[in-house]
């Protein structure tokens, strides 16, 4: 670990501490018994080992979302100094008036309305993926199913060159790694995650976007003078580092959890209705993203907690999304829970803009496999990746039984 990669906070007194480290690599492979202890000691958790403090129960999480007046994203979201410096420039990493302004370049493009267009299309390569997968019977959820219709469909609407395309699973997985600890996940990734970012800056000059994409537009915009040349690598960032692993995650989880669920399987066959909040209940139950920080912009509060400005609050969406003060049976995979009030895609200003785009993916696959596969069993142990953000299956062996 280096010195420029460590925040330096104590910890205000009262607050009860968690000594574990979250990070380490058998709390990713198995975070829910640390969440479930940290939510144990309160709404308020100082992580001694990160020096942070957590906010593991969904209500302090959601407010603290949604007051982004006090919970500040420009100094960056990282549990880390150095990507919270390396990743200036972005609409994740901005407040108020400059993020808004960042985030109406393009995040128009993914909502629901401009996505119409593209349902069927997304529609078409999901049933393609799937008759193969069905063909072949048995097939790993993740590198046979999920992985291809993000990286067939996301790209292409972003306008990433085709050239270097081959990478872009890596470079989005070493972007999320490093928005953890500063541990040696996060540093590994470093150079993954500057190539990437010297790859999009020579997309920039050399102007090498796809026509007719978000990166297109960003260009124009600069050409017109609304955005300085400079600010569209960034951009450029923003949409395709978060847009693969994500989904995937949410397709591969899916998948994954139908085949331990049998019975909710047959459940969304028998009302294809439920769709829509089948897939809320993924994202909740194993939520893609793990956690994201604010820096505390004045001395506050939370929940009696008094927390001193400058200090950073960990916003842990996954472990809200199962807190047991919220949700009637947490642990529970159960489509038919209002699940729709997760915060699994964030909430308030900074709320995912490509959560449209990941639903209609999910969504495209699920229908797929609803009209051919009557059962789907799991034949192997799942594997789980390693990544300090991510929580996503690297593996998972299925049968996709046909109707
Ligand atoms: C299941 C899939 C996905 C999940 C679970 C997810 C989750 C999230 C979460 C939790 C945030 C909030 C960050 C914060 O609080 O600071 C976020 C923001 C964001 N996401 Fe997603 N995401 C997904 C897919 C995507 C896709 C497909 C794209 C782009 C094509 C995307 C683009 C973004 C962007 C640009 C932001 C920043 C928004 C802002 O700061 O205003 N995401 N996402």
């Amino acid at each position: 670990m280096t010195a420029a990669m460590v925040h330096v906070f104590r910890r205000s007194r009262h607050v009860p501490v968690y000594r574990s480290n979250i990070y380490s690599r058998s709390a990713i492979l198995d975070p829910y018994p640390h969440y479930r202890a940290m939510r144990a000691l309160g709404p308020v958790v100082w992580l001694a080992r990160h020096r942070l403090y957590a906010l593991p129960r969904y209500a302090e999480c959601k407010a603290t979302l949604r007051d982004d007046d006090t919970y500040l994203s420009g100094d960056g979201v990282a549990a880390n100094a150095l990507t919270n410096r390396l990743a200036r420039g972005t609409t994740l990493n901005s407040d108020g008036a400059e993020h808004e302004r960042r985030r109406r370049l393009v995040a128009h493009r993914l909502m629901p309305r401009a996505l119409r267009g593209l349902g069927d299309a997304v529609d078409e390569q999901a049933h393609r993926i799937v008759d193969t997968a069905v063909r072949r019977g048995t097939v790993d959820a993740v590198t046979d199913v999920a992985t291809a219709l993000p990286l067939a469909v996301v790209p292409d609407l972003v306008g990433w060159p085709h050239d270097q395309r081959d990478h872009l699973l890596g470079w989005g997985a070493a972007t999320f790694d490093m928005l953890g600890t500063a541990n040696r996940q996060a540093l590994t990734a470093v150079p993954a995650t500057l190539q990437m970012l010297r790859f999009a800056r020579r997309v920039v000059r050399e102007r090498t976007v796809l026509p007719d994409s978000m990166a297109h537009e960003l260009l124009s915009a600069a050409d017109d003078g609304v955005i300085d040349l400079d600010e569209v690598p960034a951009l450029l960032i923003d949409y395709i580092a978060p847009s693969l692993d994500t989904t995937i995650s949410a397709i591969s989880s899916a998948i994954h959890l139908f085949a331990a669920h049998p019975e909710q399987w047959e459940l969304l066959r028998a009302d294809p209705a439920l769709l829509p909040n089948a897939i809320n209940e993924v994202v909740r139950f194993e939520s893609p993203l793990r956690a994201f920080t604010r820096k505390v912009g004045r001395n506050c509060t939370v929940a009696g907690a008094g927390i001193p400005a400058g200090a950073r609050v960990l916003a842990v969406y996954a472990s809200a999304n199962r807190d047991e003060h919220e949700w009637k049976d947490p642990w529970l995979f159960d489509i038919r829970r209002d699940a729709g009030r997760h915060v699994g895609f964030g909430n308030g200003a900074h709320a995912c803009a490509g959560q449209g785009l990941a639903r209609l993916e999910t969504a495209a696959v699920l229908r797929a496999l609803l009209d051919r596969v009557e059962r789907i069993e799991t034949v192997g142990e799942p594997i789980w990746a390693v990544n300090n953000i991510i929580r996503r299956l690297e593996h998972a062996p299925v049968r996709l039984i046909a109707g």
